[in-house]
C-alpha cells in the first residue's frame, strides 16, 4: 500500500510542479494565482504523501536494498523541493523550471526503478 501512495504522490507533486511552470498570463486582483492554487491544492499535498510513504517504505525496506541511487535519490528529491519553495515564494518561474523539474524527476523515476548502484 505504502508503494502505491508513493506513487501516487509523485505523480501529484511532479505533475503538479510541471503544470506549475506553464502557468502564465493575467490573474485576478484579489484572488490567489493560478499558480499558487496549483502549488497549494496539488504540489503540496503530492509532496507530503510522497514523503510520508516513502519513510514508511523505509521502515519496510530490506536491509542493504538503500544504496548509492537511493541516496542520489533522497538529493534530487531535495533539489526538487527547494525549487517547489522558491517557486511558492515567487522567486523562480521561468520558462526553463518545467524542463528541469522534468529532468530531475525523470532521474529520480529511473534511479528507483533501475536501483544501479
Ligand atoms: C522526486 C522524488 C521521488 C521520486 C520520483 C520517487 C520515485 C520512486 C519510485 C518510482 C519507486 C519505486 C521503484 C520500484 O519499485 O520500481 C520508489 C521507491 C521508493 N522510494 Fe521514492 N521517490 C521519490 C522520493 C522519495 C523520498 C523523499 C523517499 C523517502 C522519504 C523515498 C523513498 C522510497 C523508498 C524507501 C522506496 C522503495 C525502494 C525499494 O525498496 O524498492 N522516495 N520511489
Amino acid at each position: 500500500m505504502e508503494w502505491v501512495l508513493h506513487i501516487l504522490g509523485v505523480v501529484l507533486w511532479l505533475g503538479a510542479l510541471l503544470a506549475a511552470g506553464l502557468v502564465r498570463g493575467p490573474e485576478q486582483p484579489g484572488q490567489p494565482s493560478t499558480r499558487r492554487r496549483v502549488l497549494n491544492t496539488l504540489a503540496l499535498p503530492g509532496l507530503v504523501l510522497t514523503v510520508l510513504a516513502g519513510l514508511g517504505l523505509m521502515a519496510h525496506a530490506h536491509s542493504g536494498t538503500l544504496t548509492g541511487w537511493f541516496h542520489v535519490k533522497l538529493t534530487l528529491a531535495a533539489v526538487l523541493v527547494v525549487l517547489h519553495v522558491l517557486m511558492a515564494r515567487g522567486r523562480l518561474g521561468g520558462v526553463w523550471f518545467t524542463p528541469v523539474v522534468g529532468l530531475l524527476g525523470l532521474a529520480a523515476i529511473t534511479l528507483a526503478h533501475l536501483k544501479p548502484f
